[in-house]
């Protein structure tokens, strides 16, 4: 199995370039954002409660998307492996990811994360707002408050791959095409 996580804030890419790299490399996509987004579609308990962390852009708590990851790795069995799109977002979810990959008797080959400026973001956010029909891209200060939890609570992550050697920073900001054949290169790499 070959694992991989697509690590950056929010409004990076990590979307765009998911969709490209699973295309490619023939991996699974698993991100917890579009996870949640099926759940709030699907009016279930898990959406309706998500729901009103999303919408303030807060997280959700660990233990309801870890459920949501064990359970799509046990869906998928014969994966010849995953891309995790926006998960771990906490060091709590880092750890869990490990428990249940070893279990698996794999684990994560690279972490690739995209660097982009914070008034880029914004403004990829606000632009992809006027159409995405994402209650998180309409408003500006729920857009910031997203950033400020990504400093506080998921920028940490990055220490936890950086100690095991895995952490690779990818400018995130050029042209898709550009920034996916930067993320090609460093894949490349592992896979030899
Ligand atoms: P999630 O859905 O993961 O959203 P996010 O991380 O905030 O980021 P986005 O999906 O908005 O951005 P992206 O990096 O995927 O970029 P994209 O490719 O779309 O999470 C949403 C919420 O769910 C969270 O706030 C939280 O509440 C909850 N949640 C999710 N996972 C969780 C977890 N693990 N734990 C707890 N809570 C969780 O691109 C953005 C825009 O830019 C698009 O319009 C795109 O077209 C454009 N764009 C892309 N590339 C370029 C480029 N090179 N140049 C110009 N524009 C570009
Ligand atoms: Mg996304």
């Amino acid at each position: 199995m070959f694992n991989l996580i697509l690590f950056g804030p929010p409004g990076s890419g990590k979307g765009t370039q998911s969709e490209r790299i699973v295309e490619k490399y023939g991996l699974v996509h698993l991100s917890t954002g579009n996870l949640l987004r099926e759940e709030i579609a699907n009016k279930t308990p898990l959406g309706m409660e998500a729901k009103n962390f999303m919408d303030k852009g807060q997280l959700v708590p660990d233990e309801v998307v870890i459920g949501m990851i064990d359970n799509s790795l046990d869906h998928h069995k014969d994966a010849a492996g995953f891309l995790f799109d926006g998960f771990p977002r906490t060091v709590a979810q880092a750890q869990a990811l490990d428990r249940l990959l070893e279990l698996k008797k794999t684990e994560i080959a690279a972490v690739l994360a995209l660097e982009v400026s914070e008034e880029e973001l914004v403004k990829r956010l606000l632009h992809r707002g006027k159409t995405s029909g994402r209650s998180d891209d309409t408003n500006e200060e729920v857009i910031r408050k997203r950033f400020a939890v990504y400093t506080s609570e998921t920028s940490p992550v990055a220490d936890h791959y950086k100690k095991e050697k895995k952490f690779h920073s990818i400018k995130g900001e050029g042209s898709v095409d550009e920034i996916f054949d930067s993320l090609s290169a460093a894949i490349d790499k592992k896979i030899k």
